[in-house]
This record gives structure tokens, sequence and C-alpha cells, in this order.
């Protein structure tokens, strides 16, 4: 093997183990999704038809996401404004393989009440209803390439914890 040959072995290893370090740091390797029961207040709670797919819920969905409709209310200082997080622990929202498993009531839980011992407050103060769907069909679209994607096809419920 010539000296060119090795270099480009060596250069393609070292990519491969910056990937695997970035890849164990990000995306929920060191940071397990869990999934407690959605409590009965929120069981019944589902995206309201058609939303998942429409442009402007999305649309919407993102300005609330970007802070623009409340600068109080800014998801994408945590979690990054293409859902690649920018706060250690904060979700990313590009797994599809940790995305599959929130049902919407589960997901709508969590926005509205928080999440326990974390950064992640409650928001329904801040927003209705409406505006944690809205925030939530936008935050779908990370894990899809920055497009509306149907959740509730894609979605399977988590294993056994
Ligand atoms: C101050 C930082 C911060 C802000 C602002 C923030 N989050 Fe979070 N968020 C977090 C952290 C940290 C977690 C990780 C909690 C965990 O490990 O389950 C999280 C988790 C989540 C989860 C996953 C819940 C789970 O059980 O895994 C969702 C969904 C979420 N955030 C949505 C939002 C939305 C929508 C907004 C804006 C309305 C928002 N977040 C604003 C820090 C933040």
């Amino acid at each position: 093997m010539g000296r060119v040959q090795m270099g480009r072995v060596a250069a393609g290893l070292s990519v491969m183990s910056l990937l695997f370090i970035f890849g164990c740091g990000e995306g929920g390797g060191e940071n397990p999704v869990v999934f407690p029961p959605v409590p009965a207040e929120y069981a019944d709670k589902h995206m309201p038809d058609g939303w998942w797919m429409d442009p402007k819920i999305v649309a919407e969905g993102k300005d609330i996401f970007e802070g623009k409709l409340d600068v109080d209310v800014n998801c994408a200082s945590c979690h990054g404004r293409d859902g690649k997080p920018k706060k250690r622990g904060a979700r990313d929202f590009r797994v599809g393989e940790n995305m599959k498993h929130f049902s919407d009531s589960f997901w709508f839980w969590r926005i509205s009440e928080g999440v326990p011992n974390t950064k992640m407050k409650a928001w329904k103060t801040k927003l209705t209803e409406e505006q944690r769907w809205k925030v939530m069909a936008y935050e779908n679209t990370f894990a899809h390439g920055g497009q509306p994607a149907d959740h509730s096809k894609e979605y399977v419920p988590p294993p056994a914890q």
C-alpha cells in the first residue's frame, strides 16, 4: 500500500471516529426518551384532523417555535432552529427513531406541562391549546427534512420500559 493510500485510510478512520463521537453525543444516545403514561386529562387530546400536513398550520407553528409570536416562548433557543439541540440535554427532534414513539397526546402533554427536573418548562400558560398543536406540527418537520409529515401514520408505541 502506497503512502497516499495509507493517508486516505487514516483520514477515513478519523472521519468515522468523529461521526461516532458526535453520533453518541447527540440524538438521545446519552439522554434516552422516557415515556411515562400520559395523565388522564391529556390522554384524549389529539392533533386536529389534517393539521400535521397543513402548510399554514406548520408555518404558524414555526413562528411560535422561533419566538416570533412571543419572545418569551422561544423553543429554538434550546432546541435549535433546525431541531438540532443548542442546550445540552434538549431533545433532538431530527431523530425520527425517537420521535416516531411520541403519541400526539404524550407530545402535547409534555409541551403543556413540561418535563420535571429538566429545563423544559410548562408552556400551557403561554400558549393556547391550538398554538401547542401548531408548534408540534412544525417540530415534526425536523425529522422529515423540513417537510410536513403525517405523524399519525408513522406512530409506533414506545417499547416497554
Ligand atoms: C430552556 C430550554 C428549553 C426551551 C425554551 C424549550 N425546551 Fe423543550 N426541552 C428542553 C429540554 C432540556 C428537554 C429534555 C427533557 C427530557 O430529557 O425529556 C426538552 C424536551 C422537550 C420535548 C420532549 C419531551 C420528552 O418527554 O422527551 C418536547 C416535545 C419539547 N421539549 C418541546 C418544546 C417546545 C414546543 C418548546 C417551545 C414552546 C420548548 N420545548 C422549549 C429544553 C427546552
